[in-house]
């Protein structure tokens, strides 16, 4: 399969029009509506070959942003699909009322390293200011400087063995009862009247390694974007809102050599070997000496991520490993993605080559699905899934 070619045309398979807004689903048969991060990372795809569709898809992303800020992290712009993907009440009309982790910042970026379009930044600079100030305020009351989410599904990995804790979930169970308690929180977040601060928080409220490495990231490039368009003041509160991130999280989730997700008023550690270990070497808030020991105490550990077809997105020596279970075990060219860029920051270029060629091993091998067996590279979940795309963008170092 020409991969490139193969890319451009699920693009094109998957795009939607709706009036004067384009936007692109992630799956057309299971995922047939707008998502957030999937659309931040749609940009970042398309920003390789059609970069009018990649800033499309960030205006489309903005339309719905609500007024405190927040960007849902569903858009249902044709609620007429006949899927079997779930009738959700989620107490407003056309949006879901949660959001998701905030690659916003990185997309524009990205889009403005190719041409430099100053106007595109200065249109959508208001909804990034509001957005990422929305997080920092609301989700972080207290001032701790962690961002908090309020339900899995804010995290997009809604099942990861991460939140059995908090959603008080046995290590073996159901998705059937999973589901059930991430739909709960939603009808909490309704009875809740969408107040996640003060209300929300007493139900589900967790500080998550990836959120908040994506959080540092993002920040550092809205503080670039600010200054592009002479917001110094901005750029200076971006840039130290992300530096005081970094040390809370060092302060609040390490704990023998891994950054642990915390949950509840005490940010009880939760010590469950995920992905999300790696995701700091994205947020470039770790050390060189702390970066190789990760990678070579725990990527390349065979009986923990290094599969045939690593990474698995939950370490093979979890009891909660399931090499089917969605996010429970499974490889997804996303989180394979973070990791290759933290890999590249701090210069294990060889080892995410290795990662690269199994992500494109995958797609080779079994198409462009939402998900794969580590072992076997068996695709799984949704077909004609967009992320797959993501191996376009393994490569270079633009934002
Ligand atoms: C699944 C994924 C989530 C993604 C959505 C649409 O729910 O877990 O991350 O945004 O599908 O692709």
């Amino acid at each position: 399969m020409n991969l490139n070619l193969a890319c451009r045309q699920l693009f094109i398979a998957n795009r939607r029009l709706k009036g004067k807004f384009q936007y692109t689903v992630p799956a057309p048969a299971t995922y047939p509506y707008q998502w957030f991060w999937d659309s931040c990372f749609h940009s970042i795809i398309l920003s390789h070959f059609d970069l009018i569709s990649a800033k499309k898809e960030i205006f489309s992303i903005l339309f719905r942003q609500f007024q405190n800020g927040m960007i849902p992290h569903m858009i249902y712009w044709d609620k007429t699909n006949k899927t079997n993907f779930p009738r959700i009440s989620w107490g407003k009309d056309g949006t879901s009322t949660i959001t998701q982790p905030p690659m916003l910042a990185y997309a524009v970026w990205q889009i403005f390293q190719i041409d430099k379009d100053i106007i595109f930044l200065k249109s959508v600079y208001p909804h990034l200011y509001h957005f990422y100030k929305y997080l920092l305020i609301e989700r972080d009351p207290h001032e701790k400087h962690l961002i908090g989410i309020m339900n899995p599904d804010e995290s997009g990995e809604d099942n990861s063995p991460r939140f059995d804790l908090p959603l008080n979930l046995p290590v073996k169970q159901t998705l059937k009862a999973n589901t059930e308690q991430r739909l709960r929180l939603v009808k909490q977040n309704i009875e809740c009247h969408f107040d996640a601060p003060f209300c929300m928080r007493n139900f589900f409220w967790v500080k998550d390694v990836p959120f908040n490495s994506i959080m540092v990231t993002n920040l550092k490039l809205l503080a670039e974007i600010a200054k592009k368009i002479d917001q110094d003041e901005d750029a200076d509160y971006f840039a130290k809102e992300a530096e005081a991130i970094s040390l809370a999280m060092r302060e609040f989730m390490l704990e023998d050599d891994i950054f642990w997700s915390t949950y509840g008023e005490n940010y009880k550690k939760i010590k469950v070997k995920t992905w999300a270990i790696f995701a700091p070497l994205y947020a470039k808030i770790i050390t060189q000496g702390e970066a190789k020991k990760l990678v070579d105490d725990h990527l390349l550990n065979k009986n923990e991520f290094w599969t045939n077809f690593p990474v698995p997105t939950t370490s093979l020596d979890e009891p909660s490993f399931d090499p089917s279970g969605f996010w429970r075990g499974p490889t997804w060219v996303g989180a394979n993605w973070f990791i290759y860029k933290g890999l590249l920051n701090y210069g294990f270029s060889d080892v995410a080559e290795e990662i690269k060629k199994s992500s494109v091993a995958l797609i080779q091998k079994s198409g462009f699905r939402e998900y794969f067996n580590p072992f076997i590279g068996e695709g799984l979940g949704a077909q004609n899934f967009t992320w797959g795309g993501l191996v376009i963008d393994m490569g270079q170092q633009r934002a």
